[in-house]
């Protein structure tokens, strides 16, 4: 039997933490911090399902890029982003809003009917 949990995440950030170990964290004043733990002090949010969003550190994503974190959002699961190192945490905090925006359905567009499977 699978259970569900609520959640309140509106959205999620993956981020490779292999990427960032190769770095040594490789954000911040000096270099040193994790790119996950930079986005989470950017937009206040704490780890685990109470937060607003989820920032997640996952293993590696198989890009593997030189001098960068790969990072994917979760509005946007088709467009991966490769952060380079120590640029600034609102560059990445505004690559992550335009991608949102981008991933929003046009105004007049109708929204699909949801189809509802029977219960067995
Ligand atoms: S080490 Fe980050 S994608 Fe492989």
């Amino acid at each position: 039997m699978i259970r569900v949990l609520a959640s309140r995440w509106q959205g999620s950030v993956l981020v490779c933490g292999k990427c960032s170990k190769k770095l040594g964290g490789g954000f911040g004043d000096k270099g040193r911090t994790p790119l996950v733990k930079l986005l989470r002090q950017a937009l206040g949010v704490k780890k685990g399902r109470k937060a607003d969003r989820g920032v997640v550190e996952v293993k590696c994503l198989g890009v593997c890029p030189k001098n960068a974190v790969v990072m994917v959002d979760g509005a946007r699961p088709d467009r991966w982003m490769l952060v380079p190192a120590r640029v600034d945490v609102d560059d990445v905090l505004e690559a992550l809003s335009h991608l949102e925006r981008a991933a929003l359905p046009p105004v007049s567009s109708p929204s699909p009917p949801s189809a509802s499977l029977p219960l067995p």
